[in-house]
């Protein structure tokens, strides 16, 4: 069965600072074992990609080492306002963290909320993470600034349906689950271990999960939030929150698919049409993912590509599996193997100016 290539518009890539965690090579090579042919690389990098310089020398990594297509997303900072406005053409998105996660791009002050809501182009997208009552800020910015605002990670039964009566009453906003809040919930804490459990936002409660499932009409996109972190880092003192989610994404939506609870159209909606609508990415031609839907595997960190070393899906039985992936009318995956160079990758926006 032939499907499109997936788009995850919420990816960390690491690179710069993090590539023993994982860097625009490995990551990318998990993309497509993933059947992910596209990709929104977010900026939380060592340092966060904030400006010309940053944006600069995270895109030439990229360039250099990517192996599916690509943008660069930049992070709102309270000091990059005009610098960010400028840059628009040239990444993904903005992003504006209204909430503590991992690295330093939080934003405290309301005033860069507003600015930073204002002033970005309401025809660039700004994906906002926002939590709980924060996301009520979120909305209102979309609602005050007529302009649209995609909200990362919802994960709470709150949390959507306050986006669905949002939505009712025309704001312009829309929403990407992950599929650790579809598939995991606190319930599987114990069997994943309490570091290695560490994501934001946090794995949520049974109920909560219900309501993803309940209000899927209201999902948008499915993203991964690939957030890879190595294992001795998950089983350490101060375990940094994220999960990898690139190559166990998709077998879990096929196996969704398989027991009913999804359908094909479900998922290609969500990986691929409203990603490429709410995200303005282009078509990539002559690019597609075969797939066996009935395959039944068994899913394990020792056969993935990212270099963090663990999943969340240890032992996890899969039904459907990624068999080949052709990008641009290349086969760049097959049967297990990456057969793309490094580099083969395209930055989807226009390059960056000297
Ligand atoms: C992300 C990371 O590690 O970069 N972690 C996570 O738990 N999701 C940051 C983020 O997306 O919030
Ligand atoms: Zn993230």
């Amino acid at each position: 069965m032939r499907i499109p290539g997936l788009i995850d518009p919420h990816v960390h890539m690491r690179e710069p600072g993090g590539e023993h965690k994982e860097d625009w090579d490995t990551g990318t090579r998990a993309a497509l074992a993933g059947g992910v042919t596209m990709l929104l690389a977010m900026p939380n990098t060592r340092p966060s990609v904030t400006d010309r310089e940053t944006l600069r020398s995270a895109l030439a990594a990229a360039a250099s080492k990517a192996h599916c297509d690509y943008a660069q997303n930049l992070g709102a900072g309270s000091g990059n306002l005009m610098d960010a406005a400028s840059l628009a053409p040239y990444t993904g998105a903005l992003k504006m963290y209204l909430d503590q996660t991992f690295g330093t791009l939080k934003l405290d002050n309301m005033y860069d909320w507003m600015r930073h809501a204002r002033n970005w182009p309401a025809g660039s997208p700004l994906c906002v993470h926002a939590e709980g009552p924060s996301l009520a800020t979120a909305i209102l910015l979309a609602q005050v600034y007529n302009r649209p605002v995609h909200l990362c990670h919802i994960s709470l039964r709150s949390e959507i349906e306050l986006i669905r009566a949002a939505k009712e009453r025309g704001i312009p906003v829309t929403c990407e689950v992950t599929p650790h809040h579809l598939f995991l919930s606190t319930a599987d804490i114990p069997s994943i271990g309490l570091g290695r459990s560490e994501v934001r936002p946090r794995l949520s409660s049974p109920n909560d999960v219900q309501a993803m499932w309940d209000n899927l009409d209201v999902i948008d996109c499915f993203a991964t939030d690939h957030a890879p972190h190595t294992l001795a880092e998950k089983n350490g003192e101060n375990p940094p929150p994220g999960f990898p989610g690139l190559e166990s994404a998709l077998p879990l939506y096929l196996t969704a698919v398989s027991q009913g609870r999804l359908t094909m159209d479900d998922v290609i909606t969500r990986c691929v049409t409203n990603p490429r609508r709410i995200f303005h990415l282009p078509e990539q031609p002559e690019t597609y993912v075969e797939i066996d839907p009935a395959e039944t595997w068994t899913f394990s960190a020792a056969n993935t590509f990212t270099r963090c070393g663990w999943t969340p899906y240890e032992g996890y039985r899969m039904t459907g599996r990624v068999t080949s992936v052709t990008l641009r009318g290349r086969v760049v995956y097959k049967d297990g193997k990456i057969l793309s160079t490094p580099g083969t990758g395209r930055n989807i926006r226009p390059a960056l100016p000297e």
